[in-house]
């Protein structure tokens, strides 16, 4: 007998070569930054859903534990490998999510860094989403625009949105020292068109500034009415009416929460709802974009710009 020996090639040797070889990809790493003690549920949640691989949140986030916590992000992957890591700055108060931007973008040096998202209580989501739902009806730069509840951060954040997009807005607050020193801020931030402020506190006061108006955001804090049962009926020119506060009593009395481009006495009017869904897919979208790159900085503007692809605008 004897014995045939045949040579062939090693197919499980080859197998566990190629396998070795291969590149895992890595995983995209979120880390929320909350500067609330317990970090949002809302945040963490959207972040699931924009496709992040792992999230790491961390509460009570403040300028003075913040760095060390940068560096850990910046100093564990090589510069080419950073895009896969990115910081999402949340938490209920908006001008402490500015401060720590700030502290944040100052601790990156070089390639050093990675891309960085803001939206402390929703601000900038949700002013893209109302200025996009907007500019589906109105050429924003041949628009008069008021926004009510003005100095708010998301207040603030439309009036800025509009006036770059060359509206001509005027924006109102109880107090008009208070309307003053926030359309300073935005001029601050951007070389923005046409801010005019002003002081209105009673339903009256409202109603006559919206005259002459085809925008009006209520923007108001949740649970103020600026505009009454019957105010839309009553205002000749009026295109767009939006009201981002869901919560009862509503900031204009004749838009309902779910009203999502409904038409009311002839004007086109979103709810706080009606406007959520494009909140929340900017929201996705924004946090997806982090990780192409690992120099984005999503604040107000960029978040807008994302809205607009969103919206099919651009
Ligand atoms: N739909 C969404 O997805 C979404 C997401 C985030 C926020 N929101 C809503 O958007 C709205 C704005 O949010 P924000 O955080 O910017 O609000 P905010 O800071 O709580 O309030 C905005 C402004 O409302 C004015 N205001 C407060 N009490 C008032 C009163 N009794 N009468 C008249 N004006 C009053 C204040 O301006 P003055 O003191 O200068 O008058 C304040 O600066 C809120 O209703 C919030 O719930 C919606």
């Amino acid at each position: 007998m004897s014995l045939l020996t045949t040579v062939v090639p090693c197919r499980h040797d080859e197998a566990t070569k190629n396998a070795l070889n291969q590149v895992t990809p890595m995983k995209k790493i979120l880390i929320q930054f909350d500067s609330d003690t317990v970090p949002s549920t809302f945040d963490r949640i959207v972040a699931v859903d924009a496709g992040v691989d792992e999230l790491f949140s961390y509460g009570g986030i403040s300028p003075d534990n913040v760095t060390s916590l940068v560096h850990g992000a910046i100093f564990t992957r090589g510069p080419a490998d950073l895009k896969n890591t990115a910081i999402f700055v949340g938490g209920s108060n908006v001008s402490d999510g500015e401060t720590l931007m700030r502290t944040i973008g100052s601790t990156f040096f070089g390639p050093m860094k990675v891309s960085v998202m803001m939206d402390s209580n929703g601000c900038n989501t949700t002013a893209a989403a109302a200025v996009v739902a907007a500019k589906k009806h109105l050429n924003h730069d041949d628009t008069s625009a008021l926004v009510l509840g003005g100095t708010g951060p998301v207040g603030q954040r439309v009036a800025q949105l509009l006036a770059t997009e060359g509206s001509d807005v005027t924006l109102v607050s109880r107090s008009e020292d208070r309307a003053s020193a926030a359309c300073d801020a935005i001029r601050a931030r951007t070389d923005a068109g046409t801010l005019t402020p002003a002081g209105a506190a009673t339903a009256d006061e409202f109603q006559s500034l919206c005259s002459g108006k085809q925008l009006v955001v209520a923007a108001g804090a949740a649970g103020v009415c600026f505009l009454p049962e019957g105010s839309l009926a009553a205002l000749d020119g009026l295109s767009v009416a939006i009201d981002l506060n869901a919560v009862p009593p509503v900031g204009i009395t004749d838009i309902g929460v779910t009203d999502k481009a409904a038409e009311k006495h002839g004007v086109i009017c979103y709810g706080a709802i009606g406007v959520g869904g494009t909140k929340m897919k900017v929201h996705r979208k924004a946090v997806a974009s982090l990780f192409d790159a690992n120099e984005r900085v999503l604040d107000t503007q960029q978040i807008y710009a994302l809205a607009l692809q969103v919206a099919g605008l651009v």
